[in-house]
């Protein structure tokens, strides 16, 4: 008999030590671009973007701009709110689909920027479920005992891999930077339960085809817009109505919680109209549904963060209130963390 199989079927492990959220921060690009600029440049209206997707402007990085740039401020917000210095850190853990180069890690950039000088450096794949992702992994080193305080930034700038001319996607989109950093906390408060999941067979409803080793930049990638986003927008969408819901549910049902104890869902922010339909789904009001899909349209590692920090700075966090998380996107991935806030704002 194998050393597992000796434990207990009722078997549960000693009670870990809980991570949770002790600073956030954020930062978006200057620039914006509203809906009516982009119809100048393509068959569109604002009418037809705000209503199907609830988005009316989006924040554009400079071309001398990178995802470093927009994160790094993001972090230094997150650090201050946390009254963490840098040296102190663990761990940088960047979650993007959109690094500066195509390697190294963006985490080792911001490392040595912020002068986290004993800190390990990774970035992590799971496009618009980055933070989600992030969370969870910082979560387990911490649980584990291995880490102490680790910066957790999502930050992704896809407007610089959009086809300006493709109306099916170059609505969509918006650059941004949100950060958390995550230290231990009392038992029962921070990170409850986390989810994560993956469909790989759903690799092209949302992709950036060329530019990898599969099918390295060429002349004719450029020349077919195969190096821009590509997106089967209806797949997508039906995609996340279905798993977003059950993805909540699942992971309430680990925390041993229900809907209605749900202070402030912070979903992806991809449409509005994913977010009213999870909200109806748990019959849970707009008002505890977190949205900047308006202002910033859809910033994909990042959004879930900066609606977290712009829920801060409304004093919409309370120390005790049940916050749920939830990414979707790219890979397919999706995910959920329920979290009981540990700090007031
Ligand atoms: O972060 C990754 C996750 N991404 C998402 O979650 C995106 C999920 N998908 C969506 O949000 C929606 O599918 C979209 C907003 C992308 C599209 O909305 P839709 O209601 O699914 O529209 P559709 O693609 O079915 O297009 C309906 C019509 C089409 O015309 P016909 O064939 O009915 O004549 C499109 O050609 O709307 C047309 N259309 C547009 N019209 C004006 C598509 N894009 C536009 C546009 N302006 N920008």
């Amino acid at each position: 008999m194998s050393v597992l199989t000796e434990f207990p079927a009722t078997y549960s492990p000693l009670p870990l030590r809980h991570a949770g959220i002790a600073g956030l921060g954020m930062y978006v690009p200057e620039q914006a671009v509203t809906n009516a600029e982009i119809a100048k440049r393509v068959e569109t209206t604002d009418e037809w973007i705000a209503s199907r997707t609830g988005i009316r402007e989006r924040r554009v990085t400079r071309p001398d701009e990178a995802s470093s740039d927009l994160a790094l401020i993001a972090c230094r917000q997150a650090l201050e709110d946390a009254q963490v210095d840098p040296a102190e850190l663990d761990l940088v853990l960047c979650a993007t689909a959109t690094g500066d180069y195509v390697w190294p890690a963006t985490a080792c950039i911001l490392q040595d920027a912020l002068g986290a000088t004993k800190a390990g450096a990774f970035d992590l794949s799971a496009a618009c479920s980055g933070f989600c992702y992030g969370l969870a992994t910082a979560t387990g080193f911490i649980q584990s005992g291995m880490m102490e305080k680790i910066l957790v930034v999502g930050v992704d700038t896809l407007t610089k891999h959009l086809n300006w001319d493709d109306r099916s996607t170059c609505i969509l989109f918006g650059d941004g930077a949100g950060a958390a950093v995550l230290t231990p906390c009392a038992p029962d408060e921070g990170i409850l339960s986390s989810v994560l999941r993956a469909d790989g067979s759903g690799l092209k409803s949302v992709w950036l085809p060329a530019g990898g080793t599969r099918t390295p930049t060429t002349a004719e990638t450029l020349e077919s817009g195969r190096n821009c986003l590509q997106m089967q927008g209806k797949e997508v969408y039906k995609f996340a109505v279905e798993t977003v819901p059950d993805v909540i549910q699942e992971a309430l049902d680990k925390a041993c919680l229900k809907p209605s104890d749900i202070s402030l869902l912070v979903m992806h922010q991809a449409n509005i109209r994913i977010l009213e339909s999870a909200a109806r789904r748990f019959g849970i009001s707009m008002e505890r549904v977190a949205v900047n899909v308006d202002r910033y349209g859809n910033t994909s590692a990042a959004s879930v963060p900066i609606a977290l920090r712009e829920s801060a700075e409304q004093k919409r966090l309370k120390r005790g209130d049940i916050v749920v998380t939830v990414g979707f996107g790219a890979g397919l991935t999706w995910g959920a963390n329920v979290i009981r806030w540990n700090r007031d704002y």
